[in-house]
């Protein structure tokens, strides 16, 4: 089975966390844990790390396998993954950094590489956007870079780009596959929080509100404190819980605080009230717990063997059933059953897209 070259923009705790990850199934035969222990026929470890971008000092110039643990990455070890030979490479700064992580993440003085050369040179076939939330230039700058180096894009950051139809057309005119965006986490507050909604709206309750507020203490959390960063963050989960219901809800949904010693534990309060039978009132409380890094690893493994299967197949521009199933904002909302059900006859290849 051939492997899955892999490239990606931002070696935070999610990069820690898919790369120990495939480290961890490549270490075992267990299939535990995993949605799917094969893609069309690829297991996790089929997917082979072959370049890296960062800006901060602690990162770049590191291999990547000893960057996925430095400051302020603080997801657990699961696994000690051996040197890749991969070393970080330095990206443009742009927008990558906000105003509360500039004290956490020193910039490097490095010079900046070519990063269009860089996918080249090492032969990656999916760019993979992990950078962090309101990064809109520089995740436009990355997505740039894959057409350009002929890569396929995967965005998991709350950045419209597989759901802007004039970026999903720049991928389809460059013959390339895009999926995204905003990647849904495997046990996650947006797939429980769609589920609660849809179960209370089949069974003929009136949802009348809802929120979900979530918490944690890793530097996603830390630079979500700034909310002119937040604006596609809340559209993305809120548009996802919208979508379970034939009407208009009243809906808070974001991250709420920085918890410093949650370190990479998130935790999510998802809260909805509505009307059943005679009028009477029903209410749902749940507390969700989980660490941050690995749900979305989860995913992001099952995402990456996909695009592969719609490289193989020449698929190009958006991949609507992969991004539904994958991702909290893709180019077509489905409810997850549907999503899932899509999902698999894509990469069974009863789908084309
Ligand atoms: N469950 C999840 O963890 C989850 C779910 C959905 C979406 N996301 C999104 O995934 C993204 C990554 O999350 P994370 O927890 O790994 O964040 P993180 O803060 O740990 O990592 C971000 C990395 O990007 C680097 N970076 C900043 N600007 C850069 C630039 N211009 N070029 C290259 N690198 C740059 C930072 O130095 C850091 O290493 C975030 O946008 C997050 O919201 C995560």
């Amino acid at each position: 089975m051939p492997r899955i070259r892999v490239a990606i923009a931002g070696v935070g705790n999610c990069a820690s966390a898919i790369i120990q990850g495939v480290h961890y199934y490549e270490e075992r035969e267990s299939e535990a844990g995993l949605t799917y222990g094969r893609v069309g026929g690829y297991t996790p470890d089929s997917i082979e790390f072959v370049s890296a971008f960062d800006v901060s000092s602690r990162k770049v110039g590191k291999d990547l396998a000893v960057a996925i643990h430095e400051k302020p990455n603080n997801t657990p070890r699961i696994s000690n993954v051996p040197k890749l030979g991969v070393t970080v490479k330095r990206g443009p700064l742009l927008d990558g950094i906000g105003k509360y992580l500039k004290d956490v993440v020193p910039v490097s003085r490095e010079a900046e590489v070519d990063v269009v050369e860089e996918l080249r040179s090492s032969r990656a076939e999916i760019l993979v956007n992990y950078l962090p939330v309101g990064s809109t230039k520089a995740t436009h700058f990355y997505a740039n870079a894959a057409i350009k180096g002929g890569v396929a894009f995967i965005n998991a950051i709350p950045v419209f780009v597989a759901s802007d139809p004039e970026w999903a057309e720049r991928f389809r005119e460059g013959g390339l596959p895009v999926a995204g965006d905003d990647v849904m986490s495997q046990v996650g507050a947006t797939v429980l929080h769609k589920t609660l909604v849809k179960m209370a709206v089949d069974r003929g309750a009136k949802v009348d509100e809802t929120y979900q507020l979530n918490i944690g203490g890793d530097t996603d959390f830390l630079n979500m404190l700034e909310e002119s960063r937040l604006r596609d963050k809340r559209e993305s989960k809120t548009s996802a819980v919208r979508a379970m219901s034939p009407y208009e809800i009243p809906t808070r949904i974001g991250p709420s605080d920085y918890v410093p010693f949650l370190r990479n534990d998130k935790v999510c309060y998802i809260w909805l009230k509505g009307r059943y039978f005679g009028g009477t009132t029903v209410e749902i409380d749940v507390k969700l717990h989980v660490v941050d890094a690995y749900d979305s690893a989860g995913v992001m493994v099952d995402a990456i063997r996909g695009t592969k299967l719609a490289l193989e197949r020449g698929v190009k521009g958006e991949l609507t059933s992969l991004s539904a199933f994958c991702f909290k904002h893709p180019p077509k909302q489905m409810p997850y059953p549907e999503a899932k059900a899509a999902f698999e006859e894509f990469t069974a290849g009863k789908r084309e897209r």
